[in-house]
């Protein structure tokens, strides 16, 4: 993303703005020190460890761990995308920005797909109010849905014989309208519009732009619902429906609460229970609970009551843990949904069943249990498949309460849990993919290769020594291995280590800009010495594994009288004694 914006563009932004006055804004802040503090915005605290470092251009807050510069901040603070954090800051300092178009050819060609989708929704909203809508109006009063709700999330209506799309579109357009998924191919020739009898629900990203559609049926057809298809800018399970048009009441609740349907939200929304998203039918994905959760700190999701429910409840928990979320579940009657309930209970008794939301996590626990006759191996299995999850919290908190309980209630020892997690070693700072594969959990975070992976972040020297001497080839850990990849490239592409931060994914940004505001090897002491050493142990363990394996092979071959093998396995360990000496030297 960073690299769509010239660097010497963001270079000037971070030199015209003071990063203490733009957090000022938000944040009170005294000086101590070298130094400005404060109460950190991003948790609840009494006492400051908001840390404000102007001529570094960063900020770190020493009890939640957030930190970056100020873009991060921005981002944080307004819950916005780093595009949007920079034209904002950039309006501030006074800096021009190149158009849209020309720094980034990818986001003009995006931008034509949501064009023809906003002409698609100039239509659908005509027709909504035209005479020819009256049948949709008039099922859209009959579900309850208020004028001012129609109004605020925009919906609209296609007429049996379309919205007059077709004829509109031409060339281009034509093509992108059927990518989209808004008209579709006759097989006598011609197009006819795909949404033609529903009343459509757009669905739009943080920005507000309009990636797909939604689609009811009024009367009894097949599909019920029907979605645009996956494109350029619709992908299903990372868009949550409705957050755009909720973002102001999620922000004053401090919450946002996750339903399935659309008209559910809209019930919701109509309740003035305003900090409401619909998750779109699927099952809750870790992209999804991420950007709930740039919103707003706790999160709900709203499941049926029966034992569905509750599996659905158990299993949200596990794509929590990998989200980072601490998610919370509110209960509805047996076959009752959200809309329903709503309507039938009203305002009050919804906001009740809200407040009595339990961690997702207590699910977890009840369906982890084998009972109280399971055998020893099958508490093992549960222990195990437990485990799994329990170790991926990376919430030091989080995690001891629930592997004391989860241990409890499985009747082993808490260690177990401690020594998985250890393995899995959740160093909270490396990037986690969104399905972590087995092997990298399993690989363990060794100090020398985390402490090169921050040096390498805040001196561009060391970044090129370690991409000259391949040593990212030799760690242990993959994962790290890999930050280190994005750090090389993050290096070829900007020039200052705040330049760098702005390239990282959050996680690794809080790590690093904690290292440079703090202490340790990496920030006190000589970073490209601590570097050499760092390497230096790494390529020995490397050399060690290396040479054990030739050894092995060696042995192997002679017991087996295999000449040609043994010579192969012989020349390997010469050649690895020689670059030894060359090393020594
Ligand atoms: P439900 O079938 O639970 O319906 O689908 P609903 O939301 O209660 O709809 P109403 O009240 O009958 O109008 C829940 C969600 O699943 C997705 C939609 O996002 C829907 O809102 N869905 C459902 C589809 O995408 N396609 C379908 O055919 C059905
Ligand atoms: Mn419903």
């Amino acid at each position: 993303m960073a690299g769509k914006i010239p660097d010497d563009t963001l270079q000037a932004i971070r030199e015209r703005l003071s990063i203490v006055e733009v957090i000022s804004g938000h944040v009170s802040l005294k000086k101590a020190g070298r130094n400005f503090l404060g109460l950190c915005p991003f948790h609840s605290e009494k006492t400051p460890s908001f840390t404000v470092n102007e001529e570094r251009g960063l900020f770190h807050c020493f009890g939640c761990g957030a930190g970056g510069t100020v873009f991060t901040f921005v981002m944080r603070a307004e819950r916005i995308g780093f595009p949007e954090a920079v034209e904002l800051l950039a309006r501030r300092a006074g800096v021009q920005l190149p158009e849209r178009g020309e720094r980034d050819p990818a986001g003009a060609e995006r931008q034509a797909f949501f064009d023809v989708n906003e002409l698609a929704q100039r239509h659908f909203r005509q027709a909504l109010r035209a005479a020819v809508g009256g049948a949709a109006r008039g099922y859209l009063e009959k579900r309850g849905v208020q004028a001012a709700v129609i109004d605020q999330y925009g919906l609209g209506f296609c007429p049996p014989n379309g919205a007059g799309l077709v004829r509109s579109l031409t060339g281009q357009r034509q093509q992108r309208a059927a990518e989209l998924g808004l008209i579709g191919r006759r097989s006598e020739g011609g197009w006819y519009e795909r949404f033609r009898g529903r009343v459509t629900f757009p669905i739009r990203d943080g920005s507000g732009r309009i990636v797909g559609f939604g689609g009811r049926t009024l009367g009894s057809d097949h599909p019920k619902y029907l979605n645009s298809p996956e494109s350029t800018v619709f992908h299903k399970g990372q868009v949550l429906y409705g957050l755009f048009e909720a973002r102001k009441a999620i922000d004053a609740a401090q919450r946002v609460v996750i339903v399935e349907g659309y008209l559910d939200a809209l019930a919701l929304v109509g309740a003035e229970i305003g900090y409401v998203v619909a998750s779109l039918g699927t099952a809750l994905s870790v992209a999804q609970l991420r950007l709930a959760r740039r919103f707003a700190p706790e999160v709900v999701a709203f499941f049926d009551g029966d034992r569905a429910g509750q599996e659905a409840a158990a299993r949200a928990f596990a794509v929590c843990v990998d989200a980072g979320v601490w998610g919370l579940g509110a209960f509805l009657p047996d076959g009752v949904d959200p809309d329903d309930y709503v309507r039938q209970h009203g305002t009050e008794a919804t906001r009740r069943l809200l407040q009595q939301a339990v961690p997702l996590a207590d699910f977890f626990l009840q369906r982890i249990d084998p009972g109280p006759g399971a055998s020893l191996p099958e508490r093992a299995r549960a222990a195990e498949r437990a485990g799994q999850v329990i170790c991926r919290l990376r919430d030091a908190f989080q995690f001891n309460l629930l592997a004391r309980q989860a241990a409890q209630r499985l009747g082993v020892d808490e260690s177990l849990f401690r020594d998985m997690r250890a393995a899995a070693s959740v160093s909270s700072g490396t990037p986690k993919p969104e399905a972590p594969a087995p092997q990298r959990l399993a690989a363990p975070v060794r100090p020398e290769e985390a402490t090169l992976l921050e040096a390498m972040a805040l001196d561009r020297e060391v970044a090129s020594l370690v991409a000259h001497r391949g040593v990212l080839k030799a760690f242990s850990n993959r994962a790290l291995a890999e930050a280190g990849e994005v750090l090389i490239e993050a290096w070829n592409r900007a020039q200052s280590a705040n330049a760098v931060i702005d390239t990282l994914p959050p996680a690794l940004a809080d790590r690093i800009t904690a290292a440079l505001l703090g202490e340790g090897p990496v920030a006190v002491g000589d970073r490209v010495q601590t570097a050499r050493d760092c390497i230096e142990r790494i390529e020995n363990r490397a050399r060690l594994a290396e040479g054990r394996a030739v050894v092995t092979r060696l042995r192997e071959a002679e017991a087996q009288g295999d000449d040609q093998r043994y010579r192969e396995a012989l020349a390997q360990k010469n050649e690895l004694l020689r670059r030894k000496e060359v090393r020594n030297e």
